[in-house]
């Protein structure tokens, strides 16, 4: 460490400055700290990243690495993108943090540009993927109520088998994932689970109750499964047809990772309401929202519903200069092109351990043969420079920064090819 043994913590914070103290400290004394006073809710990748710039980072040996993970989809303007970084400078200057008790210029405009960037009516900002689908879940249940007419406390609301909406205990509670549940019961009821992709499955499970029916457009955490073509369009037509809102959780899937704004705009499937967060905070800092149509929206009251940080005059500066970025640099036509370039190049190692890969934009999956150890391959992908992480079903998930430069994506795809031949 850059100190003296005798100075406290805080006066070593005083004397250096955090970033310097982070700076001396060794890649084992980094995980040997966090081992020791971090919860164990994680089992991070044995590596101490120390920069990121675009897609790229570096850990304290100064050893290179392609960032295939990008903080699970939320790195899309790569790391330390200088646009947002410039916005949070010149904001700085002025103000960060008023609570909504007040009204401020950079959410009132933050609100109309996310809102016209989702082709929908009105926006309440959060911070985490989370609570912008517990928003959603509050939004949907009053809805129920007030709009359409469900007895109290009777509202359901649909979910996928493999979902993953979050880690709240309510949002656990409908999870298919034993894991993710076990000993954090007793959880909240009103959720009924159908199978994804099933237009008719999803059907059958509607009642006079249901309220709304919550689901990925490609289930991202569940092992990148893309449901079948016409699936979306069918969800939205039979919601009409019984009067239950469509919520896309488009946490990770939205903001161009599939190739278009949404991935619900490859179909006709427009949302009544939308969960956005990820890369809306550019890489940096945490904002999401519920996005919807008025009359939904329009149901939360003053006192309904409320987050101290959500919608900050900063996230809210971080997040536009993100959505300008996104539209004016072509997020979508890059995410397309680099991950045609992803899967193809995947495709071509001819891997007998690849069994599958699948994608849409820049969310591509690569499943590997059940015989495949997959712990050594997570630690070949790190001995040859590829941060990947598996997700379920034996699927390694490559969603780098939607700002990769090819040669980038070239490199990544040849170190994949050498970790998988290096299987033993
Ligand atoms: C589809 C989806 N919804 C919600 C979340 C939760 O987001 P957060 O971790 O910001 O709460 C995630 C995170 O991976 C996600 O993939």
């Amino acid at each position: 460490m850059a100190s003296t043994t005798h100075l406290s913590l805080w006066e070593e914070i005083a004397k250096f400055g955090v970033p310097t103290l982070a700076r001396g400290l060794t890649d084992a004394e980094a995980v040997q700290m966090t081992e020791r006073y971090g919860a164990h809710n994680y089992k991070p990748l044995p590596v101490n990243i120390v920069r990121g710039d675009g897609a790229e980072a570096w850990d304290g040996s100064g050893k290179r690495y392609i960032d295939c993970v990008g903080a699970y989809s939320a790195v899309a303007h790569g790391h330390l993108s200088e646009k947002v970084v410039a916005s949070i400078h010149e904001q700085l200057e002025r103000l960060s943090l008023t609570s909504r008790a007040f009204y401020t210029s950079e959410v009132a405009l933050f609100m109309k540009g996310l809102a016209e960037y989702c082709d929908l009516d009105m926006v309440c900002p959060m911070n985490t993927g989370a609570e912008a689908n517990e928003t959603c879940i509050k939004l949907a249940r009053k809805w129920a109520y007030t709009v359409k007419g469900v007895p109290e406390d009777q509202a359901e609301i649909i979910v996928c088998d493999g979902n993953f909406h979050g880690r709240t205990t309510t949002i656990v509670g409908f999870s298919s994932e034993p894991g993710y549940k076990k000993n954090f019961g007793p959880f909240t009821p009103g959720f009924v689970t159908a199978p994804f992709g099933d237009a008719e499955a999803f059907e059958a499970a509607i009642t006079p109750h249901t309220a709304a029916f919550l689901v990925e457009p490609i289930q991202a955490e569940g092992g990148i499964i893309i449901p079948p073509d016409g699936w979306m369009e069918q969800v939205r037509r039979i919601c009409d047809k019984h009067r239950v809102l469509l919520i896309w959780d488009e946490v990770q899937t939205g903001f161009c990772r599939t190739g278009r704004r949404f991935a619900w705009q490859y179909e006709d499937a427009r949302p009544d309401l939308l969960a956005v967060g990820k890369p809306l905070g550019g890489g940096i800092m945490p904002v999401s929202a519920a996005v919807g149509r008025a009359e939904v929206m329009e149901v939360f009251k003053p006192g309904d519903h409320g987050s101290t940080f959500g919608g900050n005059p900063l996230g809210a500066v971080v997040a536009l200069t993100a959505l300008a970025e996104m539209e004016l640099e072509d997020f979508a036509g890059r995410a397309v092109r680099a991950g045609e370039r992803f899967v193809a190049g995947l495709r071509s190692l001819e891997s007998p351990h690849i069994k599958e890969v699948r994608a849409r934009g820049l969310l591509v999956g690569m499943e590997v043969q059940d015989e495949v150890d997959s712990y050594e391959l997570t630690h070949n992908f790190l001995h040859f420079g590829v941060l990947t992480k598996e997700t379920r079903h034996r699927t390694f998930r490559f969603t780098p920064p939607i700002v990769i430069e090819d040669s980038q994506v070239d490199e990544a795809v040849e170190r994949v090819g050498m970790a998988l031949k290096a299987l033993v």
